[in-house]
C-alpha cells in the first residue's frame, strides 16, 4: 500500500549543508558510484530542476540590487520545490529510481527559518503542502566550518546573492541544520566534510549501503541508460 508522501518504490537522498560544503561535489560521485552499483539514478537540485524551477532559481541568486524580504524568498522556493516534486522527483520515485538532490527542504528550514528568522514550524507546514508530504528517506548533511564553505566557494565559481550575507547568517544557516540534524537523527546523518572528496565519498557510500537493497538495480546488460540526463540535469551540472 502506498503511504501518502512516501512512494512506495524508489530511494530519495537529498544532500544539504552550508555554502561550499561539498554538496555538488559529492552528488555527482554518489550517482556516479550507484550507477557503477547497476542503480538508476535521477540527479536534480533545488531550487531549480524542472525548466520553470530553474527560472525561480535564477531570479532567486540574482544579484539585482533590489532587497528580497525573506517571505518572497520562502514563497518562491517553495513555488519551485511543488513543481520540482510533481514534475521530477515524485514520478522518478514512482517508476522506483534513486533520486539525488542537491538541497531540499530541510535549506528552507536552515536558510528562511532558523537564519532569516521566519517561524520554523510555519515554514514546515509550507514544505508539506509543497511536497504533498514527500520526505527523504535519508539526508546527507554536509558539516564543515563556514570560513572553509565558503572559501572553497570563493576559489570555485561565481558569487551570487547568498555569497554576500553575513559570516553570522551562515553561521545561523550551519546551526539550523545541526539542530534539525538533532531533531531527525533517523532521516538525517552528519557527514563531517573537512576531508578529501574521496574520503567524503567513502563516509557517503557507507551511510547509503544499507539501503540499497529497498531498489531494484537494472540488469547491467540491458541498463541503458543507467542514469537519465533530462534538462535539469544538464543544468545543474553547466551552472555549478
Ligand atoms: N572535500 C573537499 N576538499 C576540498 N575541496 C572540496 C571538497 N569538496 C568540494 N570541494 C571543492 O569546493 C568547491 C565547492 O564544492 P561544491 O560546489 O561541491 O560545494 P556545494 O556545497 O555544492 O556549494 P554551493 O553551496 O555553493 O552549491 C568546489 O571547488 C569543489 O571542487
Ligand atoms: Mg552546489
Amino acid at each position: 500500500m502506498r503511504q501518502r508522501g512516501r512512494p512506495s518504490r524508489g530511494l530519495f537522498i537529498t544532500l544539504e549543508g552550508i555554502e561550499g560544503c561539498g554538496k555538488s561535489t559529492q552528488a555527482r560521485l554518489l550517482g556516479e558510484y550507484l550507477r557503477t552499483q547497476g542503480h538508476v539514478t535521477v540527479e536534480t537540485r533545488e531550487p531549480g530542476g524542472t525548466p520553470l524551477a530553474e527560472k525561480v532559481r535564477s531570479v532567486l541568486l540574482d544579484r539585482a540590487d533590489e532587497p528580497v524580504a525573506a517571505e518572497t524568498e520562502a514563497f518562491l522556493v517553495l513555488a519551485a520545490r511543488r513543481q520540482h516534486v510533481a514534475q521530477v522527483i515524485e514520478p522518478a520515485l514512482a517508476r522506483g529510481v534513486i533520486v539525488l538532490c542537491d538541497r531540499f527542504s530541510d535549506s528552507t528550514l536552515a536558510y528562511q527559518g532558523y537564519a532569516r528568522g521566519l517561524n520554523v514550524s510555519l515554514l514546515e507546514r509550507l514544505n508539506r503542502l509543497a511536497t504533498h508530504a514527500v520526505t527523504p528517506n535519508l539526508t546527507l548533511l554536509f558539516d564543515l566550518p563556514v570560513s572553509t564553505g565558503l572559501a572553497r566557494r570563493r576559489s570555485a565559481s561565481e558569487t551570487n546573492r547568498l555569497d554576500r550575507e553575513s559570516l553570522r547568517f551562515h553561521q545561523k544557516v550551519r546551526a539550523g541544520f545541526l539542530d534539525l540534524a538533532k531533531r531527525y537523527p533517523a532521516r538525517m546523518k552528519v557527514v563531517p566534510a573537512r576531508a578529501s572528496k574521496e574520503a567524503v565519498a567513502r563516509a557517503v557510500a557507507r551511510i547509503v549501503a544499507p539501503l540499497l537493497n529497498r531498489v531494484h538495480r537494472t540488469d547491467a546488460q540491458t541498463a541503458t541508460p543507467r542514469s537519465t540526463p533530462s534538462h535539469h540535469t544538464q543544468v545543474r551540472h553547466a551552472a555549478r
